[in-house]
């Protein structure tokens, strides 16, 4: 009772002042406080966040040397234009990066936001090939900007009367192997999407107009899935073939998300340009779009800027995130309980039939809902009865995929055995529930 008096309140405040897309989103947790993969309301529950506030919170909430980090940065001084200064936590993550990023990727331009990454991403491609196209996938988020949501396609909401976009996007079929029309097979799957593309340049625009191929190595928003290894080398073939640059957006896979630094070195393909935000600080905002020192040079002074970008705290806060990644070993912990909650989700499959597919790259994982009875039909109803019960139960999870039929799980990257193993019986618990 009290919860929901709680709960209701802060609701009724937030509709009265923010806008309805975020006012009517789910489940707006009242959260006053956050510790390791813990969030606590207002009226003093605690919840298992295994969000990660949208794959953010990479190494946990107020991990203290993160924390450490940022205060001694904050008395030092929290804001410093990029340009007309240059500071210390900057340069140093500068230099820290390229020794965890995919080879060649060690020219920088920091932003705030991902949407920001993208953008840069995409001018710095038509700037540098001097083409105007830019191909991206079916299914797909790169944000909410402009830019970033020309080449978004993950739901007609989030382009519904914002008409017209940045001219010469086209979109190709993403190799979606739980949806692909001829078979779940990885050559079918790969066959079938490349065809697509082919398609894209036989009908659309030729290659020779095509700057760049956008691409999230595992698609976040549209389902957190996870495409062949194959895919993305034809991908890469394909680029080198025409001059065309090949970004991967890592903003959700990157930082460790996948049990790699980033999930091009899971695939072992190499992108031109790349774009990161979310988990890089672990908390504070920070985005970069980055490439080679060679393609980064192309790009003249005065043609990109920002105010915010590579913010000194959140640049601190992002050098005390990479060093706890490697103190902590936590990719090797990525990897494990990716795999153990992999394990139990795919037990959990095995009983309960409105679970179509489970799937899932480190902690990056998703369970795809059906109705049972009807072939593959996205089933919405059960993924967000699930969520609620879960809720219910202490464990926050999000959906994702284009009905909002994914149930997806990304707990901060330290997640311990007994939390997996408890969020595995919540959700059991929460599906015995739906199913009764
Ligand atoms: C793959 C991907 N790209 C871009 C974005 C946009 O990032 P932001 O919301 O920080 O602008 C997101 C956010 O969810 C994302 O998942």
């Amino acid at each position: 009772m009290e919860q929901n008096a709680t709960f209701s309140n802060t609701k009724a405040r937030a509709s009265k002042t923010l806008i309805p897309s975020l006012s009517e989103d789910w489940p707006l947790l009242p959260v006053v406080r956050a510790e390791g993969v813990y969030i606590y309301t207002a009226n003093g529950r605690r919840y298992m966040d295994f969000t990660s506030g949208i794959a953010v919170t990479t190494v946990g909430h107020g991990h203290p040397h993160v924390l450490a980090a940022a205060r001694k940065q904050m008395e030092k001084f929290s804001h410093s234009a990029v340009g007309i200064t240059l500071h210390e936590p900057l340069l140093r993550l500068t230099e820290a990066l390229p020794e965890v990023m995919p080879i060649g990727m060690n020219m920088f331009f920091f932003g705030s936001s991902g949407s920001e990454a993208v953008e840069g991403a995409l001018k710095l491609a038509r700037y540098v090939t001097g083409r105007p196209g830019i191909v991206a996938f079916e299914g797909s988020f790169h944000g909410r900007t402009y830019g970033a949501a020309s080449v978004t396609s993950v739901k007609s909401k989030y382009r519904n009367h914002y008409e017209p976009f940045v001219p010469s996007v086209y979109f190709a079929p993403y190799a979606y192997p739980y949806r692909c029309p001829l078979g779940e097979n990885d050559d079918t799957v790969v066959a079938w999407s490349i065809a697509g593309l082919q398609k894209v340049f036989e009908l659309f625009i030729p290659p020779s107009e095509v700057a760049a191929i956008l691409v999230e190595p595992v698609q976040g928003e549209g389902g957190y899935v996870v495409l062949p290894a194959e895919f993305l080398r034809s991908l890469r073939r394909i680029c080198d073939e025409h001059d065309i640059l090949l970004i991967f957006d890592e903003i959700q896979t990157g930082f460790g998300r996948t049990g790699e630094m980033f999930a091009a070195q899971v695939f072992d393909v190499r992108p031109d340009i790349m774009t990161i935000a979310k988990g890089i600080a672990s908390g504070f905002p920070l985005s970069a779009t980055v490439a080679s020192r060679e393609l980064m040079s192309q790009w003249l002074p005065g043609s990109h800027g920002t105010t915010f970008g590579g913010n000194p705290i959140a640049c601190a806060a992002a050098l005390a995130t990479l060093n706890v990644i490697r103190e902590e070993k936590l990719l090797e912990n990525c990897r494990k309980m990716g795999a153990c909650l992999l394990e139990g989700l795919r037990v959990l499959q095995d009983k309960y039939h409105i679970i179509g597919d489970v799937r899932g790259l480190g902690l990056m994982v998703g369970m795809e809902f059906i109705v049972p009875g009807q072939g593959k039909t996205p089933n919405p109803e059960a993924a967000t009865a699930v969520l609620e019960n879960s809720l219910e139960r202490g464990l926050l999870g999000y959906m994702a995929g284009l009905h909002g039929q994914v149930v997806r799980l990304m707990p901060s990257l330290n997640v311990t055995r007994a939390q997996v193993d408890e969020a595995l019986t919540i959700l059991e618990d929460s599906l015995v529930v739906y199913s009764s």
